[in-house]
């Protein structure tokens, strides 16, 4: 909404929250989420055209297109638990907008939602609105930004795509609209129209597909340590090749983020809703992959360890789900972290964006295992084992050296993220396990994997 209040100067925007202390934040000096470039777009527009209220009845009245952006959550109980999007606060956004609406609006779905979501919420709509000749027009616009890059990816997006009823001329009508809003910034080449259905689904099938790429290079790791193949010359020479494409095959620890693994889960679901196992069971096994490759690095750890970590500090390094991002959702630290508590050890945790209470909640009830640190210094003091768990610059440019004689001895460094110098690491003194390269000698012995 801030990119869309940047660049259309002559559209008002205001974003409605129920929570006051939210909104307060957003009108103060500290939005309450860090991404990089978003706190000058949002100071250059404040108080202009861009407002950030409670006044939800007030502002739906007065608004000609409204974006719905609520969570959508993996059900926790009931039917599809643990697969199915929970829809209740798209659904209570629905009614309330029905509630106060006295002229007509176009409705736009941001949040990710299972296919056919548009249809349910157009007859809540419809059924609920007492203003007579009220007409809602609903479209599918799923955001494809990412986190930490996502100034950059809203003011020049791949696509954008744009869903709607375009069999009749109400319908294509709306998809104008917003077609509209967004060439003010974006080549009309870019801006695609699709029917409501399929770009519901297209926001899930990119998740999944982005997802199922990380899989694939995080199986090969395996097989690379399994045979003294390096995964990045792998994934260099796979990359090069046109069809391929270099992005999204850097192995990891694990994908992490609100939304590919709870995507993945909605897309399999609705694949079973239509009887298609075999389909389901397909995007299953991406998640699957992605567990494996979480629990293979604590049982590389651990072996490494002599089998045994009770009582040994294990510093980890980033928790965030990925660099310049403070988020936390579906971390592999959080994984990774309970694995090595498991097995006794005591975490010593810093991460340059992720607060002491996320970690606290995210690693629930563990808390007498942790210790978070405001520095990395003060995190690897006499530390036994560093483990790289996000992909930090910041981790690069450290002193190593200096490190490696503040720890015990021998000092492992585990780098699930592949960012540090291996060699100059094992020149200090370091035994390294590099996630996906060959293996240490040192290490080899180890039972593991
Ligand atoms: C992802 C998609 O990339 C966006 O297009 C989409 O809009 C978004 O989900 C969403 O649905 O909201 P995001 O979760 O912010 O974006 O982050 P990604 O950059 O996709 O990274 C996801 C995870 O995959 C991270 O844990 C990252 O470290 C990991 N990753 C990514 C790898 O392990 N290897 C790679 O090569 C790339």
């Amino acid at each position: 909404m801030a990119m869309i209040a940047l660049k259309c100067p002559h559209i008002r925007v205001t974003v409605v929250d129920l929570s006051q202390p939210r909104i307060d934040a957003w009108n103060s000096e500290h939005l309450p989420i860090y991404e990089p470039g978003l706190d000058e777009i949002v100071k250059a527009c404040l108080g202009k055209n861009l407002f950030f209220t409670t006044d939800v009845a007030g502002s739906i009245a007065a608004a000609e297109m409204i974006f719905v952006s609520v969570n959508t959550p993996t059900k926790k109980t009931g039917l599809g638990a643990g697969k199915a999007a929970d829809l209740t606060y798209w659904e209570s956004a629905a009614r309330t907008i029905a509630a106060v609406s006295k002229s007509n609006k176009i409705i736009v779905e941001k949040s990710t939602v299972p296919v056919r979501t548009a249809e349910a919420i157009e007859k809540v709509l419809q059924r609920n609105c007492s203003a007579p000749g009220v007409r809602f027009d609903i479209l599918s616009n799923p955001e494809f930004l990412a986190e930490g890059t996502a100034m950059e990816d809203l003011s020049l997006p791949d696509r954008v795509l744009i869903g709607g009823k375009i069999e009749n001329p109400e319908g294509r009508a709306a998809v104008d609209a917003l077609c509209e809003v967004y060439a003010n910034w974006v080549p009309s080449e870019r801006i695609l129209r699709a029917n409501l259905w399929s770009a519901e689904l297209s926001k899930l099938a990119a998740n999944a597909f982005l997802a199922q790429r990380i899989s694939s290079i995080n199986a090969m790791s395996a097989l690379c340590e399994a045979t003294g193949a390096d995964v990045a010359q792998v994934s260099r020479a796979i990359g090069m090749d046109s069809r391929i494409g270099a992005k999204f095959l850097n192995a990891s620890v694990g994908f992490g983020g609100s939304c590919f693994q709870k995507d993945i889960l909605n897309l399999a679901y609705i694949c079973e809703c239509h009887g298609l196992k075999e389909v389901a069971d397909y995007w299953y096994s991406v998640v699957g992959m992605n567990d494996y490759q979480k629990s293979r690095f604590v049982k590389r750890v651990v072996s490494a360890m002599f089998n045994t970590i009770r009582g040994k500090k294990i510093t980890m390094l980033g928790f965030a789900f990925k660099k310049d991002t403070g988020d936390t959702r579906e971390t592999p630290a959080i994984d990774v972290g309970k694995g090595l508590i498991e097995d006794g050890a005591k975490l010593a945790i810093y991460d340059p964006k992720v607060t002491d209470e996320q970690i606290a909640q995210d690693m629930e009830g563990n808390t007498e295992n942790i210790t978070t640190f405001k520095t990395a210094k003060e995190a690897l003091d006499g530390a036994h084992a560093v483990c790289i768990m996000t992909e930090w610059d910041e981790f690069k440019l450290y002193d190593w050296k200096e490190i490696y004689s503040v720890m015990q001895k021998p000092a492992f460094v585990f780098d699930g993220r592949l960012i540090l110098d291996h060699e100059h690491l094992r020149e200090i003194g370091f035994i390294v396990y590099a996630l996906g390269k060959p293996i240490d000698p040192f290490l080899k012995s180890a039972e593991g994997v």
